[in-house]
């Protein structure tokens, strides 16, 4: 029998509870830290949509792992229990812990990248790009077409442009390309997923060219399930199948297991090949620890071992993708531009088109996250000039960045309908509000990562 209701496919055993806070006292929280949300302490927050990456609910059965946590330095049981499941999962032959998604991301740049190098991919991710960048090589995106028109829905928005990927191997600057990174799904792009057809056409021009084929897996559950729901071919294929079967097409990844590991930490690097993982367990051991933790505890590697065999539950995927998709219906019904179709871990708004008003150097993103929090104690994070912008010397205006996007991103299993309802009326007394929303100036900023620390206050 078929129900309309799709519920949360769990109960709930330890309870934290959320700060209620009035209006003013947002105000006053907002104006001590100079309207920057990443100042606010999160007894400040009533939900906190800020990121999806650590901050979801583990299990008890996770918890009673963490129990069998076994701490010895070297060949820990944890350990075996992680390396089993990740390689039955994956496929790859080396599997290396790792205590983040970026700590992998590190490592993978010193072992293969070097100075004027091309890293061809559908989007990097803003650690990925910036460990490429550090050494002295060149992320490019090459995002297919559908992808770069945020407002129009198409069901595999994440997918690479093969065309642009094949003329960038053909071309005299192959012998730069170390390898291709696919990432899915495509957080920068809003969360959208790769399709397996376009996974397996890289592959094919990988093999073609000769060249390593790598994924960023942080969210490869999210990516299988609407692969599930999207290509025909896979409709009747366990989730975990699919998943696999991904991993199975490239030579190695790196995952930030802060998302689809239900983690609150950790992160792996995985490769086929004997020799890159050699000298990526060397630069581990200086780093991040020996090969069997890799900067993590035995009790970690015990969640994550769990972890990874929940996350591609179809109920909880079903669940999860719902209580985004539900969000993005609602933000459409009160007028609000989002990223169509919505995606696997957040609701992207499009703050250029909704509040045409403000100006991308006077960050329209930055001034929608902050009347959310004022409006609800909802936490968002600006995706816009603030964040990717080039601030502009000696009174100029700012680069802005391609798009104003404002991310309200869902924690795994923490938050339940009545909270997704809670968010729905925040928008929806935004869209009131739109018109009177002002746009910010800058009063401090560092010269990297601006939005993390820099100061602002209201256009008067
Ligand atoms: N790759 C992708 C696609 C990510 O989304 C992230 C993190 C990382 C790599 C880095 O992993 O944080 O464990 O070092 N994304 C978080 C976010 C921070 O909020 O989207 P990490």
């Amino acid at each position: 029998m078929e129900f309309k209701t799709i519920i949360e496919p769990f109960k709930i055993k330890s309870v934290e509870p959320l700060a209620i806070t009035t209006p003013e006292q947002r105000k006053e929280y907002l104006e001590r830290e100079h309207w920057n949300l990443f100042g606010l302490q999160s007894q400040e927050v009533t939900i906190d949509l800020l990121t999806d990456s650590g901050t979801g609910a583990m299990s008890a059965e996770q918890w009673a792992a963490i129990m069998r946590g076994d701490e010895a330095y070297a060949g820990s049981h944890s350990w075996q229990r992680f390396n089993k499941v990740l390689t039955e999962l994956t496929g790859y032959k080396h599997i290396i812990p790792t205590h983040q998604g970026r700590a992998s991301e590190k490592i993978l740049a010193t072992i293969t990248v070097k100075e004027g190098d091309i890293i061809p991919s559908n989007s990097h991710f803003d650690t990925t790009r910036a460990n490429f960048e550090a050494a002295l090589a060149t992320p490019v995106d090459l995002l297919c077409k559908e992808g770069l028109d945020l407002l129009t829905p198409a069901p595999f928005k994440g997918n690479i442009d093969l065309e642009k990927l094949e003329a960038l191997l053909n071309s005299d600057d192959i012998d730069k390309i170390p390898f291709v990174l696919m990432t899915i799904t495509n957080n920068t792009g809003g969360g959208q997923p790769v399709s397996m057809e376009n996974l397996k056409a890289v592959k094919a021009l990988c093999e073609k060219y000769n060249k390593m084929f790598l994924l960023d897996a942080c969210r490869f559950s999210e990516n299988a399930w609407f692969v599930s729901q999207r290509e025909d071919s896979y409709k009747d294929i366990e989730i975990r199948e699919i998943a696999k079967e991904a991993f199975r097409l490239a030579d190695g990844c790196t995952i930030s297991l802060k998302k689809d590991g239900f983690g609150n930490i950790g992160g792996v690097l995985a490769f086929n090949d004997d020799a890159l993982a050699e000298a990526a367990k060397n630069v581990l051991i200086l780093t991040e620890g020996f090969p069997t933790y890799g900067g993590l505890t035995g009790r970690d590697l015990d969640a994550l071992a769990q972890g990874l065999i929940e996350i591609t539950d179809r109920n909880y995927l079903e669940y999860r993708a719902r209580s985004i998709s539900y969000l993005a219906e609602k933000a459409l019904e009160y007028g609000i531009p989002i990223v169509q179709p919505a995606g696997g871990h957040a609701l992207y708004i499009d703050a250029k088109t909704f509040l045409p008003h403000i100006p991308p150097h006077q960050y329209p993103g930055h001034s929608l996250a902050c009347e959310i929090y004022l409006i609800g104690g909802v936490r968002a994070v600006e995706l816009g000039t603030l964040a990717f912008g080039v601030a502009g010397e000696d009174g100029k205006d700012d680069t802005p960045a391609t798009h104003e996007l404002v991310r309200l991103a869902a924690p795994r299993r923490s938050y339940t309908q009545s909270h997704f309802d809670y968010v729905a009326e925040v928008l929806e007394k935004l869209v009131e509000k739109k018109d009177t929303l002002k746009g910010y100036e800058i009063t401090y900023q560092p010269k990297l990562l601006r939005h993390f620390t820099a100061k602002l206050k209201p256009k008067t």
